[in-house]
């Protein structure tokens, strides 16, 4: 059987930025700054984005382009079954993000067109919650299914099955051509005017401003990192499969070094236009901008309407700019998630690209369901802190250890990437891999495990938004640990026949 290609550089390209940029550069972002001390977050994010999210994603390309597997098959080749396990870890941590991923992209394709009319009227926050979500249930609760999310989340779903039906060149590729230029310019548009809007800068202070405070923090560090990984894709298998589609003769390290940069220039101009904004809505309200901003996953789809009521003119316009612009970036990140285990399923079991689309996509789409419910959001919430914490940042911390220390691949890997790439790979990025992010990584994950341990014993502090412990533990830890059961389930048994014919050239 013939591995799917990409058709152009630029193709591949566009597909990786258009993973990367995604619902964490808009949605998250702000909400994990906010949580993890506003200003105080640039730090760490600053130093995890160059001393790991960067040399990671150059390893994660370097590795799909020299084993051309999905990330167990390739982690399988590098290292065999000592390592194939990680490979199926990232994938299931891919996959219950994408069961919630999809909901929140529902979220803002019901915006959209909330837009037109303002329709979400003063109180942003109860029509969100109240009068949208409908969440009148306990945080553990399901309550029953809100109509108004389900509807969007199966076009959501609908959409995403449907290009991975067609293929890497022809599906992925193609919708990221249309999609990612189209959300640059609806971006751009509203930067521009978020900046130029009385009182921005007084929000840009705010974002940064470092608070030194917060920087010991250990949960800051980790946030840092699981952010920095979920933003660029990386440590949940995503750009390994991406770049397994590469064809032989293809840049490397500068294809990383653009799809790095473009990302994050990307984050930190939504950054600048969320706090812009913030800073305006403070000015307008007569208040310091952190009582602007509520924490939480209810950011983006609070403040933004609250911003956008008070914008100058053109109200409805703006909304529309916003909310399409989170659709569609959420929508190019979800097809590359999605595709993490649709490539790894084909390859592992020897079933046709369809059928894995359709059930790997379909149980995935049914799952979702959970966070379509009246307690969805406080599941979605849940989910989301405990799987980035402990599955995003915990594979990528595995990720380089097995990589540099277990299978001792660094000087392989350099010399692979090194033959066809433009910028060569250096000392730097060994010591930053093997030295700089198990080090810090290492010892900011062993505080914060100490911290939650501790916090079960401790009535004071309390668990993550003070959830009760069942809930913690079902609806959070229980989350983590399934990824990582279920991968290390899904390592037994051996490959399907169609992919042993792989030759490893250099
Ligand atoms: N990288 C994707 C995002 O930022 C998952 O949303």
């Amino acid at each position: 059987m013939n591995r799917q290609q990409w058709g152009t550089r630029a193709g591949f390209i566009l597909a990786a930025v258009g993973s990367a940029v995604g619902l964490g550069n808009i949605w998250r972002f702000p909400y994990v700054a906010y949580e993890n001390g506003g200003g105080a977050f640039l730090i760490p994010y600053l130093f995890a984005l160059l001393t790991a999210g960067i040399p990671i994603l150059i390893m994660e390309f370097t590795l799909g382009h020299k084993y051309r597997g999905s990330a167990p098959l390739s982690f399988f080749r590098a290292g065999g079954k000592r390592a194939e396990w990680l490979g199926w870890w990232g994938v299931l941590v891919a996959f219950v993000i994408s069961t919630y991923y999809a909901v929140i992209i529902a979220w803002a394709m019901r915006y959209t067109l909330f837009s037109f009319n303002l329709a979400w009227g003063d109180d942003t926050e109860s029509f969100l919650f109240a009068d949208f979500l409908k969440l009148d249930v306990a945080p553990g609760e399901t309550g029953g299914i809100v109509w108004g999310v389900l509807i969007p989340l199966i076009l959501v779903w609908v959409i995403t099955l449907g290009i991975l039906l067609k293929g890497v060149k022809k599906g992925i590729e193609i919708a990221n051509r249309i999609f990612i230029p189209t959300l640059v310019i609806l971006f751009l548009i509203i930067v521009v005017r978020a900046v130029t809007l009385e009182g921005a800068a007084t929000g840009l202070n705010a974002f940064f401003e470092p608070n030194f405070s917060e920087i010991m923090n250990p949960s800051v560090w980790v946030a840092a990192y699981g952010h920095i990984f979920f933003s660029l894709s990386i440590a949940f298998a995503i750009m390994i499969t991406y770049s397994s589609y590469l064809p032989k003769k293809s840049d490397i390290t500068n294809n990383a070094f653009i799809t790095g940069f473009a990302n994050s220039g990307f984050e930190l101009l939504a950054g600048i236009g969320v706090f812009a904004a913030l800073g305006f809505m403070a000015t307008q309200l007569s208040v310091p901008v952190d009582e602007v901003a509520s924490a939480g996953v209810g950011l983006a789809f609070v403040v933004f309407p609250q911003i956008i009521n008070q914008f100058p003119g053109f109200n409805g316009f703006f909304g529309v700019l916003f909310f399409l612009s989170l659709t569609l970036a959420g929508l190019t990140s979800l097809m590359s998630i999605t595709e993490t285990y649709v490539a790894g399923v084909t390859e592992k079991f020897g079933v046709t690209r369809n059928k894995a689309v359709i059930l790997g996509g379909g149980l995935a789409a049914t799952i979702s369901i959970l966070f379509a419910t009246q307690g969805g959001l406080f599941f979605l919430d849940l989910a989301d802190y405990y799987i980035n914490q402990f599955g995003v940042a915990a594979v990528g911390l595995v990720e380089v250890i097995m990589v540099v220390w277990i299978l001792r691949k660094t000087n392989t890997l350099q010399t692979h990437a090194n033959l066809t790439s433009d910028i060569h790979l250096g000392g730097w990025w060994k010591i930053c891999l093997g030295f700089v992010t198990p080090v810090v990584l290492g010892y900011m994950m062993f505080g914060l495990l100490k911290l939650n341990i501790l916090q079960q014993f401790d009535n004071d502090t309390g668990n993550y938004e003070g959830y009760s412990n069942a809930f913690t533990l079902f609806g959070g830890v229980a989350v983590a640990a399934f990824a990582l059961i279920a991968g290390i389930l899904f390592s037994i048994g051996k490959w399907g026949k169609n992919y042993s014919d792989f030759k490893d050239t250099n």
